[in-house]
C-alpha cells in the first residue's frame, strides 16, 4: 500500500481546534496517526515517502463553491481539466462549476458530462451546479431533481440574477424539497443597464457608466423575505456591498437561513484599481469603495459573510485586450487565493483560523459536501504550505488557460508546495524557479 509521512509539520485545522507539530501519516487514501513522532517508527521505511515538514504547514485542502470552468462551450478560456489543475495548485480538494456554460448547465446531460469527464481526469474533484432557469433565462425552472440526482449541489443563475419575484419565490419552494442552496446573483438588471464599474466618484472620473450598491442590495433584501416566507435556503454569491453585509447580519440573527461568500478581489481590491481603465479590473459585481471592502472584511471576521469563494472567471486577451465598455468581467482566481488573502492574516484582519475555515468547513456545508479535516481516519485531502516562501506572481506560469488577473508581478508570501487528494498528489510545485 502506498504510504505517506509528513514529518514536524504545523499541523492547523479549525475543525478540530488542532494546532500543533506533528507527524501526519497516511496509508492509501487515509490518515492514520497524527500525533507527535507519530511516524518516527515508519520514517526509515523503503514504502514511505517521506516529506520533511519543518517549518511548512499542513492544512485542510480548500474548497471553492463558486467557479468558471467554461466547459461545454468556451474551451479556449479553460476546461475540466485546466480548471482542476489550477484549482489543484491553489489548494483546493473540491470546486463548484457554475452553469453559464454554453450549453448552460440546465439539463442532466451537461451535469452528467461534467461528472464524467472531472472523474476520468482524477485530482481535485468537481461538483456542478443546476442553473436556477432554463438557459439563464429567468423563466422557467430546471428539473432540480434531476440535476440533484446527476450531482449537483446547488442552483443558480449566476452571471445573471433571477429578478423575477415569483420566479425566486418558486427557485426557493422547489429547491428546498431537495435541500440545495439558491445561489443568487444579486443584481437588478434594471439599475446595472450599460454599467461598467462601480457607480461613484472614480466611475465620473473615466467616464464610465455606474453600476450603483442599491442594485445589488434591493435584490438582497428581497431574497432575504421571500427565504423567510418560503423557509428556502439562501446563498448570497460574491457580496460586495457594505449593505449586502448589513442585511445578511439581521437576517442571521431573525433565523433566515442565509449564507454568503466574498471572493479574495472583493476583500482586496477598490474601484481606484480601475483608474488605469485596466480590463483585469473589471469584475461583476464590481470592485467597491473602502468602506464596503471594510464591511466585507469585518463581516468575514465575525462570521455574517460563512466563506471564501473565488468566482475563478477565466476569459482570453480576445474579452480583455480590448476597449474597457468591451471587455468582458471577470478574473481568474483559483491559483492566487490563499497567496493573496494570507496577507491579510499578517494584517490581523482576521486570524488564520478563520481564513481556513472559511475555504474548509465554512464552504463544503453550504453545499453539503464532506468537510476535509485532519484527523485520523479522514481521507488525506490537506494542503501543504510554506508560509515563509516569497514570489512574485506570473501568469505564464499558471496551469489555467486564462490570465486574467491585476496581481501580476505582485511579491506574495505564502506558497502552496502541494495538494493531496484522498492521498494521492494532484499537485507538486516544480522544484526549480521562482514562479509555478
Ligand atoms: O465577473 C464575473 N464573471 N461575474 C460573474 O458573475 C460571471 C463571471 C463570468 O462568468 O465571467
Amino acid at each position: 500500500m502506498r504510504a505517506l509521512l509528513v514529518r514536524n509539520v504545523r499541523a492547523f485545522d479549525p475543525n478540530t481546534s488542532l494546532d500543533a507539530v506533528v507527524d501526519v501519516f497516511v496509508e492509501g487514501s487515509t490518515i492514520t496517526r497524527i500525533g507527535r513522532d507519530a511516524g518516527r517508527d515508519v520514517a526509515g521505511s523503503e514504502f514511505v515517502t517521506v516529506i520533511d515538514g519543518q517549518g511548512l504547514w499542513l492544512l485542510p485542502g480548500f474548497v471553492d463553491i463558486h467557479a468558471h470552468v467554461r466547459e461545454p462551450g468556451q474551451e479556449y478560456k479553460e476546461d475540466v481539466r485546466s480548471a482542476l489543475k489550477a484549482a489543484a495548485a491553489g489548494g483546493f480538494v473540491d470546486i463548484c462549476a457554475m452553469p453559464n456554460t454554453k450549453p448552460v448547465n440546465d439539463t442532466r446531460a451537461v451535469t452528467e458530462m461534467l461528472v464524467y469527464k472531472a472523474r476520468s481526469i482524477g485530482g481535485t474533484r468537481l461538483h456542478p451546479i443546476s442553473a436556477i432557469t432554463m438557459g439563464l433565462g429567468g423563466e422557467n425552472l430546471t428539473e432540480m431533481a434531476d440535476q440533484r440526482d446527476a450531482g449537483c449541489v446547488g442552483v443558480s443563475d449566476d452571471g445573471r440574477c433571477v429578478t423575477k419575484s415569483g420566479v425566486m419565490r418558486r427557485a426557493f419552494e422547489y429547491a428546498s424539497t431537495f435541500d440545495l442552496p439558491v445561489i443568487q446573483h444579486a443584481e437588478d438588471h434594471d439599475l446595472t443597464d450599460g454599467a461598467q464599474m462601480h457607480e461613484g466618484v472614480v466611475a465620473t472620473q473615466l467616464g464610465l457608466r455606474g453600476w450603483p450598491r442599491v442594485a445589488e442590495d434591493i435584490i438582497v433584501a428581497r431574497d432575504l423575505m421571500l427565504a423567510e416566507y418560503t423557509g428556502g435556503r439562501y446563498h448570497l454569491a460574491h457580496a460586495s456591498t457594505k449593505g449586502s453585509v448589513e442585511l445578511v447580519r439581521a437576517a442571521k440573527e431573525r433565523g433566515i437561513k442565509v449564507t454568503a461568500e466574498v471572493t479574495p478581489h472583493h476583500l482586496l481590491l477598490t474601484h481606484e484599481a480601475l483608474l488605469g481603465y485596466d480590463t483585469a479590473c473589471k469584475v461583476n459585481p464590481p470592485l467597491r469603495e473602502e468602506s464596503d471592502v471594510e464591511a466585507l472584511r469585518q463581516g468575514l471576521a465575525d462570521g455574517t459573510i460563512d466563506c471564501i469563494a473565488t468566482d475563478h472567471a477565466p476569459h482570453s486577451y480576445l474579452e480583455k485586450d480590448v476597449p474597457f465598455a468591451d471587455a468582458s468581467p471577470g478574473m481568474v482566481g483559483l491559483e492566487l487565493c490563499f497567496p493573496v488573502l494570507l496577507d491579510l492574516v499578517r494584517k490581523g484582519v482576521f486570524p488564520l483560523a478563520r481564513l481556513v475555515d472559511a475555504l474548509t468547513r465554512s464552504p463544503s456545508r453550504i453545499v453539503a459536501l464532506p468537510s476535509p479535516t485532519l484527523r485520523e481516519g479522514a481521507k488525506a485531502n490537506f494542503v501543504l504550505v510554506d508560509p515563509e516562501a516569497k514570489w512574485t506572481i506570473d501568469p505564464a506560469r499558471f496551469e489555467s488557460k486564462s490570465k486574467n488577473t491585476p496581481f501580476a508581478g505582485r511579491e506574495v508570501q505564502g506558497r502552496i508546495l502541494a495538494t493531496y487528494v484522498d492521498g494521492i498528489a494532484a499537485y507538486e510545485l516544480p522544484k526549480e524557479g521562482n514562479t509555478p
